[in-house]
């Protein structure tokens, strides 16, 4: 597909395109999520990623419920159909017929080591943001047959019930309401500077690593992708796993990267809180998400605010200690409902400060992935300082429902300024003044599903309260 026609300078007034260009990108939307479905769901995108991802497929599933709602409920029941009988719902869910090669497929996963995996479809042997809840109850509200979306949702319930139970239960060994992610994928953020400070520790002068054959290079520049020594240590990590058949208290003793993640924990709050409305809608039970719940407030807000800095850290389990960079990612409790108003206010404050880009954003467009002044930002490495689309979807989200409705039309603006400049990529230059901005893989789904999504929301007044 070419990518549409570049209108630089263009004022765009309430996040409103001209209509006709509108209507052009909306199609154009469509038609990289359909040349993307394989008639069971949808890739991310067909060379670089031909398999299913966990949150992937939940942001899919937003896009295509706008057009085609009983795709996008099969989108989630192709995901769960990989559920493990932990109630783990994987970050892949491998495709047989994928045309592709990927790297690490289920030959390197091996997940049939594991007790609870399932034989058929085969998957990876980690999770993913959890983020399901929040799509399933997005779906039913943006539905325009909301009654047929609350059946089709009615067997998936038990299952997202379940996906939760396995958080509380086997990742967060304290009881204090916090999940730790156990590999850098499971953060959706493979290289975000974040994990540098634990990855460093991880010494593999004297490992012996499992041979392996990265695919991903064939696709995308090396400069816009992950290093050698971040994959060095993804593998090792994998083959810890393997090592442990899948166990997650094995897991648990021996894995030296183990993090509290302000993203994860605020995407799991949300999700269990929308879960809670889903159970209403849907007249099931979740009644042991209110304690979750409770203690996932407190601890979150007492363990990982920093009241120096005033921003959310993730904190290094294995290492007792907190991990005080910048990532955009800290600023997602505003989408968890996490935040109070004044850590709200604080964090508003963060995000139009010059580390992300404020506060006129003459030079950036919203939000770069990374602090723009730190030395590890990169502005066309992955998630080292590339916007991204989800990422902005849910920062609009969290601003709207903290009232600074200014702030969420801006980023609005932003992402289809940043679609209608470059097209549908995986993730985008921050820097307003470049000609080349799109990064990573091209036709990709969730940039075109939220697009979708964010065109279809009414426009939100411009007083900023
Ligand atoms: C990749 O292959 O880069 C993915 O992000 C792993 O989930």
């Amino acid at each position: 597909m070419a990518p549409p026609s570049l209108h630089r300078g263009r004022v765009n007034l309430g996040g409103r395109l001209p209509r006709p260009q509108h209507k052009t990108l909306l199609a154009q939307a469509k038609a990289v999520l359909d040349g993307n479905w394989t008639g069971h769901f949808t890739m991310p995108s067909p060379r670089l990623y031909p398999h299913q991802w966990n949150w992937d497929a939940a942001f899919i599933a937003i896009g295509l419920a706008h057009y085609r709602p009983a795709r996008a409920a099969q989108e989630l029941r192709a995901l769960f159909a990989g559920q493990w009988q932990t109630g783990m719902v994987p970050q892949i869910v491998f495709n047989p017929q994928a045309a592709r090669p990927y790297f690490p497929g289920p030959e390197f996963w091996q997940t049939r080591r594991a007790a609870a995996a399932p034989r058929k479809p085969e998957t990876s042997g980690i999770t993913m943001p959890p983020v399901h809840a929040t799509a399933a109850l997005h779906m039913y509200r943006t539905a325009r047959n909301a009654a047929r979306m609350r059946e089709s949702f009615q067997a998936l319930f038990p299952k997202l019930l379940a996906s939760h139970r396995y958080f509380y239960r086997f990742r967060d060994p304290a009881h204090e309401g916090l999940v730790y992610i156990r590999h850098p994928w499971e953060s959706g953020v493979d290289n975000s500077p974040t994990w540098d400070a634990v990855l460093c520790e991880i010494d593999l002068t004297r490992v012996a690593l499992p041979d392996y054959q990265r695919e991903d290079l064939a696709t995308v520049s090396s400069e816009q992708r992950p290093t050698r020594e971040d994959y060095d240590r993804y593998v090792y990590l994998v083959d810890l796993f393997r090592q442990c058949d899948y166990n997650d208290e094995e897991i648990f003793r021996t894995c030296p990267f183990l993090v509290q993640d302000p993203m994860f924990n605020s995407l799991l709050y949300k999700a269990t809180n929308d879960l809670v409305e889903l159970a209403s809608i849907l007249n099931q039970d979740a009644g042991e998400c209110e304690e979750w719940l409770q203690q996932s407030y407190r601890s979150f807000n007492s363990k990982l605010w920093n009241a120096e800095t005033r921003a959310y850290d993730a904190f290094d389990l294995v290492r007792g200690r907190r991990i005080p960079v910048q990532a955009v990612t800290g600023f997602l409790p505003l989408f968890g409902g996490l935040a109070t108003p004044e850590q709200a206010a604080a964090l508003y404050d963060g995000l139009r400060s010059p580390s992300f880009g404020g506060p006129d954003f003459a030079r950036f467009f919203r939000f770069p992935s990374f602090d723009v002044r730190h030395k590890a930002f990169d502005p066309r490495k992955y998630w080292r300082g590339p916007v991204w689309v989800n990422v902005d979807w849910m920062l609009y989200h969290g601003l709207k429902s903290y009232g600074y409705k200014e702030g969420a039309e801006a980023v609005r603006r932003d992402v289809f300024e940043l679609v209608e400049r470059f097209g549908f990529y995986e993730y985008f230059t921050p820097y307003r003044e470049s000609t080349v901005g799109g990064l990573g893989a091209d036709r990709f789904s969730w940039t075109a599903a939220l697009y979708l999504d964010l065109a279809g929301e009414k426009p939100i007044s411009e007083r900023n309260p």
